[in-house]
């Protein structure tokens, strides 16, 4: 079994997406091993640890965000994670974070990237006028919404839409793309050659 390791910094509905996958058989050969945040008092840490999780809070208090990713580092090592799955986590990685779990690091993203990277995505697009939006799940790397994409999944503005309803309905694509690009990724049936990951 592949041992996830949550970061999260809110609500956690990615993270409860995943979780039930896992409980319902959809998501095979894979525990959560540890979740993490950064906000002792995240929804989403206290939904793990209602549901037996080992659930850590690790915040950053005015210290350097080297030593702050070193500590979660160490966490997830202490729990044999091999794949680490970003949901929701609102800080950027260090560079010593990223090189720790080589592709082995996955976020999603509200929105089809490269477009709209960084925060209040779907509003960004919204505003934008884009007439199809989505979210992606990519490898992170030392950029902010840049690694290697894994999947994408499209969502179309409708009549009467605004930014808020189109966040709704890219939740809900997010939940299914999540789980299905971890399920490629652990499969371990992939290769990526430069910017592409490639089915095999
Ligand atoms: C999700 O929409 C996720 O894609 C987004 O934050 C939300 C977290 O919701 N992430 C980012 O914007 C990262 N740049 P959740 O806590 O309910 O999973």
């Amino acid at each position: 079994t592949s041992k996830l390791g949550i970061l999260l910094s809110g609500r956690g509905s990615n993270f409860l997406a995943i979780a039930d996958s896992i409980a319902n058989d959809q998501l095979k050969g894979c525990e959560i091993a540890v979740v993490i945040s950064n906000k002792a008092d995240a929804p989403g840490l206290a939904a793990a640890q209602e549901r037996g999780l080992k659930a850590v809070a690790i915040e950053a208090r005015g210290r350097k965000r080297a030593e702050h990713d070193e500590e979660i580092v160490a966490t997830l090592r202490a729990h044999g994670v091999d794949l680490v799955c970003l949901a929701g986590y609102m800080r950027l990685l260090s560079p010593e974070f990223v090189q720790a779990f080589p592709q082995r690091i996955l976020n999603i993203h509200p929105s089809l990237l490269p477009a709209f990277p960084g925060l209040d995505a779907q509003q960004q697009a919204f505003d934008y006028g884009v007439q199809v939006a989505g979210c992606t799940v990519h490898f992170v790397d030392e950029q902010l919404d840049h690694g290697v994409i894994v999947l994408q999944k499209t969502v179309t503005i409708l009549e009467g839409d605004d930014a808020h309803a189109l966040s709704e309905r890219v939740l809900e694509q997010e939940h299914i793309a999540y789980s299905e690009a971890i399920a490629r990724v652990v499969s371990g049936q992939y290769t990526i050659e430069g910017r592409r990951y490639i089915k095999r």
